[in-house]
């Protein structure tokens, strides 16, 4: 049993409703692969969003065996319901009153539809904070830090990168040497004033839903020929990551993001049954970017998640300059332009 759950598992279930909002964050080192029950092969730190979140509204009541029902924005949506009442069984050998629980859910993005942005790590760990919201109303024991460690736990366990989207600004998870982190939850990790307000202009180059899920892709790298040395690299620039971080370093910084990206797209390039996510205008953004940094040399960093969306990272003090270039050069190779930045972690509303 594991101690985070344990003081719930005698719970007697009650009705309940609870509310929350949580954002999405934007990995800088990325979790690609995994071992065990949903641990990472290696540590990642991210920055947390501040615009791009999920509200979520969930009550809990009473009922002969467990029931999931789900609308996003208002439509009933199936594949969400099941996916929460998949997730939700497998807590079940830990919590068995939770097959005595009827969950309806409603849930919204503050960013639009069909951004690409991945709502996985806000719209689950949305959820999961109202769960975690219940367990407490069921037994009130442990403060708010205990409360934020199980809602990491318990969202690792729906999305790996639902963990870091718990806590605001930078967040670590995954084992390392360096900082005290865990494969199990994440952590929040002090960062250097200079990077406090870092930007995050979202170039949604296409919304399009992508064809291979990013579990596929974890999964790809069970029998990747670089999975090693991938694993080695992720852990270098974690620690190089987590230094520039704290130093403020933002040429640092930007290496890896850069890095980071090319070689979470070449693992997908590379892997058995082979994938390509970029289009056309991702790698005509890259070239613009790369040729904005020769030329000003203002320090404008891209990373990707897994799709063909850019996030441009910067500190805030060159927004004017930045901001007038993305408008200006990169709007014709988006759908779209979200302005963000790091934000503070969900709220209870
Ligand atoms: C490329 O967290 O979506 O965004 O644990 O299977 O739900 P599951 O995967 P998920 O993978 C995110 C991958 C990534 C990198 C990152 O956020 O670190």
């Amino acid at each position: 049993m594991n101690s985070l759950l344990a003081p719930y598992r005698a719970a007697v279930p009650v009705a309940f409703e609870s509310s929350w909002e949580s954002p999405a964050n934007i990995a800088f080192v990325k979790y690609w692969g995994k071992k065990g029950h949903q641990l990472p092969a290696n540590p990642s730190v991210s920055m947390t969003l501040k615009e791009c979140k999920t509200s979520t509204k969930t009550k809990f009541s009473l009922s002969n065996n467990l029931t999931v029902e789900l609308k996003l924005d208002g439509q009933k949506n199936e594949r969400f319901a099941q996916k929460i009442k998949s997730y939700l069984e497998g807590l079940q050998t830990e919590l068995p009153w939770i097959s005595n629980l009827s969950v309806e859910i409603e849930t919204a993005n503050t960013f639009p539809h069909g951004t690409g942005i991945a709502s996985s790590a806000s719209g689950l760990s949305a959820f999961v904070l109202t769960f975690v919201d219940y367990l407490k109303h069921l037994n009130p024991e442990g403060d708010h830090a205990l409360f934020l460690k199980r809602a990491s736990y318990l969202s690792r366990l729906a999305s790996g990168s639902a963990c870091r989207s718990i806590y605001g600004g930078f967040v670590a998870w995954g084992d390392s040497a360096q900082v005290e982190t865990s494969d199990l939850y994440a952590s929040p990790v002090d960062v250097h004033a200079d990077l406090a307000s870092l930007q995050d202009t979202v170039l949604v180059v296409s919304g399009k839903e992508k064809n291979v899920s990013s579990r596929a892709g974890h999964g790809l790298m069970g029998d990747h020929p670089f999975a090693l040395s991938r694993f080695a690299q992720a852990n270098a620039n974690f620690s190089q990551c987590i230094s520039a971080l704290k130093s403020g370093d933002i040429e640092a910084l930007g290496k890896i993001l850069e890095t980071e990206a090319l070689s979470l797209h070449a693992m997908m390039l590379t892997s058995s049954t082979p994938y390509i996510l970029l289009k056309p205008n991702t790698l005509a953004a890259i070239d613009a970017i790369w040729d904005f940094r020769r030329e000003t040399k203002l320090p404008l960093y891209f990373t990707l998640d897994a799709g063909p969306n850019l996030h441009l990272i910067y500190p805030e003090e060159f927004k004017s300059k930045i901001f007038t270039f993305i408008t200006h050069e990169l709007s014709a190779l988006s759908e779209q332009i979200i302005d963000d930045k790091v934000g503070t972690g969900p709220r209870k509303c």
